[in-house]
């Protein structure tokens, strides 16, 4: 089963504070807090920036401090941070509180429902430096079915192939998981938790909602 995958990584697997955002994002008592929503996102992303900073390469760096020389530990190279449009834009910043010289990138997908339930993923407008050679890190709050992930990530890699690529999910689904690790089995997911359910429109059972709606507002297109 996907949650027990090395490159599969449940943050709520251990107890600490990102069980309070996890549930202050679920809850219909507290997710409407527009504000608090957007934060949690931020905070949950800046978690899981700090557990992937664990696994990137550094090199040593001469440091001059005002009474002498000593040796510190830098990013050998700086990561790129991507987002889709519009749901990720919360989990970007947090991601960039703690990477602040990434470089970045954005993608466009949307889901185009049809009357039958079934969609598709719509993907329009890409902004991407290089990718060859670098440390990819992904941000998607809600990785359900994967189509739209495993779709944004066809397009990024128009730029170059990165060293590695990591995905950031607030709440993931194991369909989604499975479905990004048919495609791209080298990817590791770092998710704020793990549900086991979709359903036929392709929403997290229990999830939150729809959180792209829950960050800044409804839209006219479903
Ligand atoms: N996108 C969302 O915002 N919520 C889901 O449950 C699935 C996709």
């Amino acid at each position: 089963m996907s949650a027990h995958q090395p490159n599969v990584i449940n943050l709520s697997k251990q107890y600490s504070i990102l069980h309070e955002w996890i549930y202050e994002i679920r809850s219909v008592d507290v997710q409407t807090d527009r504000m608090r929503f957007r934060k949690n996102l931020e905070r949950i992303a800046e978690v899981a920036a700090y557990e992937i900073s664990k696994h990137l390469p550094y090199v040593k760096k001469l440091c001059t401090t005002p009474l002498g020389n000593t040796h510190c530990w830098v990013l050998e190279q700086q990561p790129v941070i991507a987002t889709i449009l519009r749901a990720g834009l919360a989990m970007h910043q947090g991601l960039l509180n703690y990477f602040d010289k990434a470089d970045n990138a954005f993608v466009s997908a949307y889901r185009k429902h049809h009357d039958d339930g079934s969609f598709e993923i719509s993907l329009e407008y890409l902004s991407c430096p290089s990718l060859e050679g670098r440390y990819l890190i992904i941000c998607d709050p809600m990785l359900a079915t994967g189509s739209s992930l495993v779709k944004a990530i066809q397009f990024l890699l128009e730029c170059g192939q990165p060293i590695q690529i990591h995905v950031i999910a607030a709440i993931a689904c194991t369909v989604g998981i499975d479905y990004l690790h048919k495609h791209f089995p080298q990817t590791v997911v770092w998710a704020g938790d793990i549900d086991e359910e979709l359903t036929a429109r392709g929403y997290i059972v229990p999830g939150l909602g729809d959180a792209g709606d829950l960050a800044y507002g409804g839209k006219q297109q479903q």
